[in-house]
């Protein structure tokens, strides 16, 4: 996926140094010509030869040492560069960048670069809260560098907390992501709902689905990527949203149908990747439900189509796109979907096939475009999913004009 990039990786002086070899290794791994700049530190860590082994070039350190194919490696690091990343990031790189002080190779490269950069802070969790650190990220995400924010767990000195650097198919996948959007979706609002809504039977009890709003968060950080605003309205699920988000948690069909409806008037595109329930419980239980019978019957009523509404009172430029997912008659089930909630986009799977399902990391899709045409998509990840359906809704969206 990322062949003929060049991507320039600076490796600071923290303990996770050893992890940015992992992170070299699948990005050369995915076809990119990886060339790693190590800061003095991080030679206490690790040594530049495990990252020449992994990228077959040679690892720059000193801003006076020129090297074949770099005669001033500071200026043809950056200006070759499609992407710089620093990773690990410490908190004294943060510090250095945030205050336009170059007085190193890596330094000096960061500030002559004009490609996006991708910064992947790791180091001690008290470290990690600390205001100055805090602010400078904060000042650096307003010059425009983009974060990979560090996990929480056990960091190498004991401390559990935030601080951890983020996995190497997170920062993989931010890399991608950063490389592969033209930012065509910069100035354009996107409602993305996502996960399973619960509708309350009593105080213990509800009924929901098996949504796990996997690919709802895909779209989200795919939009994100692409420099699309996102505002996620999201039924619970066990998924961190994606920075940069505007997450509007919501509980039951008729919470994301306010949530939907308030936010629809900025939209310029809505993408409803939620499984909504269509019934919820007539009434709600105050108190638990005691067992009684052997049967029991709930009544349920019918909840809001909260697509449908919308394709009923749709503006002009505003793009809709809708999910069916499905066990049987696919293609009648979509096409009928699509025309009766005026749809510009249904995104339809069959949940019983293998890599399609709930939960599952990849999907099998199939586009049905509002002028009957249909467009199958192999077995992909599901952020590879989000992004050819971003595709087409540009393409919708372009000849819409
Ligand atoms: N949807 C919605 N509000 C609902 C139900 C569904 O907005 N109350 C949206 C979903 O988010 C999805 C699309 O409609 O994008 C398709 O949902 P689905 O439940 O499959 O379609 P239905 O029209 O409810 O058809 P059926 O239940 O008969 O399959």
């Amino acid at each position: 996926m990322l062949k003929g990039k060049f991507i320039t990786l600076g490796v600071t002086g923290g303990i996770a140094a050893y992890k940015a070899a992992d992170l070299a290794s699948k990005l050369t791994g995915q076809g990119a010509a990886v060339h790693v700049i190590m800061t003095r530190s991080a030679g206490e860590f690790v040594r530049p030869l495990t990252f020449e082994a992994l990228t077959g070039n040679s690892v720059s350190s000193d801003l006076f040492v020129s090297s074949p194919g770099l005669k001033m490696p500071h200026i043809d690091l950056a200006g070759q560069a499609d992407l710089v990343v620093v990773a690990p990031a410490t908190a004294n790189i943060l510090g250095k960048l945030a205050h336009g002080i170059a007085d190193d190779l890596l330094t000096t490269t960061l500030m002559a670069s004009t490609c996006p950069v991708l910064i992947c802070p790791a180091m001690n969790v008290h470290m990690y809260a600390n205001r100055a650190v805090q602010e400078n990220i904060v000042k650096l995400a307003g010059y425009g560098y983009h974060f990979v924010e560090p996990e929480v767990g056990r960091v190498a000195c004991g401390h559990f907390g935030k601080g951890r650097l983020a996995g190497t198919d997170t920062i993989v996948r931010a890399i991608t992501g950063l490389l592969q959007s033209p930012g065509d979706m910069k100035g354009l609002t996107v409602v993305v709902t996502a996960g399973g809504t619960r509708e309350p039977i009593d105080p213990v009890r509800y009924i929901t689905n098996r949504s796990s709003g996997k690919m709802g968060y895909a779209l989200a950080e795919a939009v994100s990527s692409r420099g699309g605003r996102v505002i996620l309205i999201s039924a619970r699920t066990a998924l961190k949203e994606p920075p940069g988000v505007e997450l509007v948690p919501v509980e039951t069909a008729r919470e994301m149908h306010c949530a939907v409806m308030s936010h629809y008037p900025k939209a310029d595109i809505v993408i409803k990747a939620a499984a909504v329930a269509d019934y919820r419980c007539y009434r709600e239980a105050s108190d638990k439900i005691k067992k009684t019978g052997e049967k029991m019957t709930l009544e349920l009523v019918r909840n809001p189509d909260i697509l449908a509404e919308l394709g009923a009172k749709k503006r002009d430029g505003v793009t809709l796109v809708g999910f069916a997912a499905e066990t049987s008659q696919l293609e009648k089930n979509a096409t009928e979907k699509l025309s009766r909630k005026n749809l510009d986009l249904l995104v339809a799977n069959d949940v019983t096939m293998p890599g399609a399902g709930f939960g599952s990391d990849t999907n099998i899709v199939k586009l049905f475009f509002a002028g009957g045409r249909v467009e199958a998509l192999p077995e992909m990840d599901k952020l590879s999913v989000a992004h050819k359906i971003l595709d087409a809704v540009m393409v919708i969206r372009n000849t819409n004009k």
